[in-house]
């Protein structure tokens, strides 16, 4: 028999439990998990969508960063982790603009995408200009990405380790790297980037070789070339910047994706964006929704698709007024950050609804 004092102690645990629980924590606006985010839905199905991020944004335009955390559990670096902005100078380093990215994800409890070690483009003319004999560019290109994928080791779940290295007619992009320290370039960056951050995935990333065609099946011969060679690779990533004019079809991205995982690879959609020639019809923009809807379904069927990462997610910050002249309007939210009908499609494909 209980003594009469614990008697009266169990009535008051019980009240004191029950003003615990009604007491909930502080939870902010932007952080809400009521299940109508894309976030929230995305995490209830255990898979990653996310946004590349301008380091600027983040700080300068007061409604980006709220819908950021709010609606991606991972973001990737728009620019802020390429070599010229990491290396300006031979003796400079700044992390500046990389180290508020990704400690902007760690306090929102989001994933990041490294992006990226190896690139033809965004290299910093200390290097495009200079002449260099192969055993000095390859202790160049071995010192950034030990210094970079370890300074975030354990940080980065993803790296995109090689970064459009085929070109479209699917023969070796001509770059410095190729000229220089010859294909070898490319397993050496998934050595170094492995040690680097034995963690991390590493990812071959490339565009239009979503679907079937010349370039990915190049991308795939070098990734089975990769493989076979013992090279630590365990992803590739299909960029996706498509347009309502032309999009791979679902098949050839499932089947595609499908290849990928016979060889043991995960598969990441990496930068879509859908861009519409300006200005944008109603026809249109519910056209862009079903491209990505579509995508966004096929990627969640494949047992190797885990990610879908956007280029951006507010036509305010998007690169592709600037570079695809006449064309704009590819993400999900518009310049005011009202949701466009792509928004509600990738709802709908997280939600398993049609
Ligand atoms: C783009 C950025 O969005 C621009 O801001 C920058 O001026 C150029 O690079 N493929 C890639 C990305 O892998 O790094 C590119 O990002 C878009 C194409």
């Amino acid at each position: 028999m209980p003594r009469p004092f614990a008697l009266l102690l169990i009535p008051a645990l019980a009240l004191w439990l029950v003003s615990c629980s009604s007491v909930d924590p502080p939870i902010d606006d932007d952080e809400q998990n009521d299940g109508s985010t894309l976030r929230s839905r995305a995490d209830s199905v255990d898979f990653y969508i996310g946004a590349a991020v301008g380091a600027a944004h983040l700080t300068n335009d007061a409604q980006y960063a709220p819908i950021l955390s709010r609606e991606f559990n991972m973001l990737t670096a728009e620019n802020a982790m390429k070599f010229a902005s990491i290396r300006p100078a031979r003796t400079a380093f700044d992390f500046s603009a990389a180290d508020d990215i990704v400690d902007f994800a760690e306090a929102h409890e989001m994933a990041v995408r490294g992006h990226t070690l190896v690139w033809h483009q965004q290299v910093p003319s200390w290097i495009t200009n200079a002449s260099w004999s192969r055993e000095d560019l390859l202790a160049v290109l071995e010192q950034h990405i030990e210094s970079v994928a370890g300074r975030y080791r354990g940080r980065v779940v993803a790296w995109d380790v090689v970064n459009e290295a085929v070109a479209d007619d699917g023969s070796l992009r001509e770059s410095i790297w190729l000229d220089v320290i010859g294909p070898e370039y490319i397993s050496q960056a998934f050595r170094w980037a492995h040690e680097a951050d034995p963690e991390a995935s590493l990812f071959y990333n490339d565009y239009s070789a979503e679907g079937l065609g010349a370039k990915s099946d190049a991308v795939y011969e070098l990734v089975e070339g990769l493989l076979e060679d013992g090279v630590p690779i365990h992803g590739v990533g299909l960029q996706m910047h498509v347009s309502t004019e032309f999009a791979p079809s679902a098949a050839d991205v499932a089947t595609n994706i499908e290849r990928l995982g016979e060889l043991g690879l995960e598969v990441h959609i990496t930068e879509m964006d859908v861009r519409i020639p300006l200005p944008a019809s109603d026809a249109e923009l519910a056209q862009q929704a079903d491209v990505y809807q579509t995508m966004l379904e096929v990627c969640l069927e494949a047992w190797n698709c885990t990610a879908f990462v956007l280029w951006g997610f507010t036509d305010r910050h998007s690169w592709i007024p600037g570079a695809f002249d006449g064309y704009g309007s590819g993400l999900i939210f518009d310049e005011n950050y009202e949701e466009k009908f792509a928004y509600d499609a990738l709802t709908r494909a997280l939600a398993g609804e049609n």
